[in-house]
């Protein structure tokens, strides 16, 4: 994978507005497929309140005939979702895990999930009797590949162990603590799919700060021509190919600038820089 197909685009916040307007998110996803970004990620909890499925929902009509027509790459997590009252709720056990696949193609209008998440490991179930509930689905052909999201280093070697996982979904951004699963993904083989991977919602307003205030920052982006935004995906791009980011977008001229940062290329000299003016939290979140 090489360029914007080395994206996904999120839609975590699509769900969480509550008019959002389908027809910019029409636009969303056809400036995506138009730079060549053909991964989606979704999930059941991306839903208002009493509203289940709705992200799901949102996306698989922005997507529509693209979807049907095989252009188009979806991922979905369940395993966690959103009570009536506004909270987040976690239930690994295989049999939700089961009625959660079902509800996500019924949801998103298709026969077969490309990529499967637990969206948060169960406390209160062991990882293996999850990912092995998921591996079951996997072999019902209702899955294609599975995964695992917010997990430490031991829960992934945990998952590897319990069944065919191609990916692990963390946080990982510029603006953000560095993940030690990455290592261990690269290791196992595994995908690393970073998320909030331009800081959050904060993250392009901060970048722009750093490219006013470091000099030597506003000097890389005047020669590249880029915004702090694709610094930072340039950077987290360059982390290694194992490193896929999942990119929330609103806007197709955020898609647009985002697909375009994947064609920047940054030398070692700007990579030590941004290294040397990050700023990062001691610990990681995930
Ligand atoms: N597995 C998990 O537990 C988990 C948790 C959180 C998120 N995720 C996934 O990760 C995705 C992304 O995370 P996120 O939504 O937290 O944040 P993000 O991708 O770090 O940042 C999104 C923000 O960046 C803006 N933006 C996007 N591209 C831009 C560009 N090129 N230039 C300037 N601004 C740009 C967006 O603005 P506009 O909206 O105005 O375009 C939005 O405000 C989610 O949608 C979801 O799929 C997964």
């Amino acid at each position: 994978m090489s360029g914007a197909s080395r994206l996904v685009l999120g839609s975590a916040r699509w769900a969480l507005v509550a008019r959002p307007d389908r027809t910019l998110l029409a636009a969303t996803v056809a400036a995506a497929l138009d730079t060549g970004i053909t991964r989606f990620d979704t999930a059941r909890a991306y839903s208002p309140p009493g509203r289940a499925g709705e992200g799901e929902r949102l996306l698989g009509q922005a997507l529509g005939s693209h979807m049907r027509a095989g252009r188009a790459r979806i991922a979905t997590k369940g395993g966690h979702w959103r009570r009536p009252d506004g909270s987040f709720a976690v239930d690994a056990r295989p049999a939700t895990l089961r009625s959660h696949v079902e509800a996500s193609l019924s949801a998103l209008g298709i026969e077969r999930i490309d990529r499967y998440l637990l969206h948060w490991p169960d406390p209160a179930v062991p990882l293996a009797e999850s990912v092995g509930a998921l591996a079951d689905l996997r072999a019902a052909g209702l899955v294609d590949e599975i995964g695992v999201c917010n997990v430490d280093v031991a829960q992934v070697e945990a998952a590897h162990a319990a069944g065919p996982v191609a990916v692990v979904q963390n946080r990982l951004a510029y603006l953000g603590p560095d993940d030690p699963v990455l290592a261990r993904c690269v290791a196992l083989g595994l995908e690393y799919e970073a998320y909030s991977s331009l800081g959050g919602p904060d993250g392009p307003g901060r970048m722009e700060e750093l490219v006013r205030g470091e000099p030597r920052v506003t000097a890389l982006a005047a020669r590249l021509g880029a915004t702090g935004v694709q610094l930072a995906l340039a950077w987290l791009l360059a982390q290694g190919t194992a490193v896929v980011p999942v990119l929330g977008a609103g806007r197709p001229r955020s898609v647009r600038a985002s697909a375009a940062a994947a064609s920047l290329t940054l030398g070692g000299d700007d990579l030590a820089l941004l290294d040397e003016v990050r700023p990062r939290p001691e610990t990681a979140t995930a």
